[in-house]
């Protein structure tokens, strides 16, 4: 709190946020627009604050693009969303200078081949950058992650005296990473959606009425000083 805003200088910064990028649609109808337009105004946001994450010194990103329950949608906004992951994950070559490493977290199984094979070729490409780890949440689902990892788990024969809560935690996506310290969540919805459900246990969060696209560096700034100003006991005293 008695950071120089810009500068960061001082200021506790979370070591790991995470974001619900979520209103991409209200967006888009407040302006008389189809979903699409919502969708695309969504993707460019997230380049743009995640290359600000970046900058500012953040060490994780997450951010939750595609849910396993938004396949409820209608087929063609479902493939609208599909087409801009492409065209993303086409441009990767050109985000080599940000340094920043990729990784898809969630049951990459049921998308397209064209487009795991562009995942593929996103996360060998990045694997080597040193500055911010970069999870893109697609196809995903707390509850399904964690069903995954107990299966990979009883599919080890891990004996049941040695599971412990490290042992759930070594088989989900997020294996080897830090816990989110910060959720994000604009749009005006005070809920998760299934969103990293473990491993926010110990989570702070952040709720604003912003809808996705019109989510800004400035509107980061004012959560990360909320952040740096809580007082996070985890339990004991302090
Ligand atoms: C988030 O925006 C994007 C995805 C879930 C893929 P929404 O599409 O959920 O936007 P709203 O909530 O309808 O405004
Ligand atoms: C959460 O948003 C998922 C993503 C942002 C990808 P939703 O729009 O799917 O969440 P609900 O349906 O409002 O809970
Ligand atoms: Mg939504």
């Amino acid at each position: 709190m008695f950071a120089k805003k810009e500068t960061g200088a001082t200021r506790i910064l979370p070591t790991h946020v995470a974001v619900i990028m979520d209103g991409n649609g209200r967006w888009a109808k407040k302006r008389h627009l189809p979903r699409t337009a919502g969708h695309a105004a969504g993707s460019k946001n997230f380049k743009d604050i995640t290359r600000y994450a970046n900058k500012i010194g953040i060490k994780y990103f997450t951010v939750y693009a595609f849910s396993t329950e938004n396949w409820k949608r209608p087929a063609e906004e479902v493939k609208n969303i599909m087409n801009i992951l492409r065209d993303y994950l086409k441009d990767v070559d050109n985000f080599k200078d940000e340094n920043i490493s990729m990784q898809f977290i969630g049951d990459l199984t049921k998308l397209d081949d064209d487009i795991r094979e562009l995942i593929a070729n996103a996360e060998e490409k990045s694997k080597n950058a040193t500055g911010m780890h970069l999870n893109i949440a697609l196809n995903y689902g707390g509850r399904d992650e964690i069903v995954h990892a107990v299966k990979k788990i009883a599919e080890e024969k891990i004996p049941i005296e040695e599971i412990d809560e490290q042992t759930i935690t070594d088989h989900l996506y997020t294996k080897g990473q830090p816990d989110p310290d910060f959720i994000i969540r604009p749009s005006g919805e005070y809920r998760l959606s299934n969103f990293l459900i473990w491993q926010s246990a110990y989570a702070e969060y952040w709720f604003s009425d912003i809808l996705w696209p019109d989510f800004k560096p400035k509107h980061f700034e004012k959560a990360l000083s909320s952040f740096a100003g809580r007082n996070r006991r985890f339990g004991g005293i302090k």
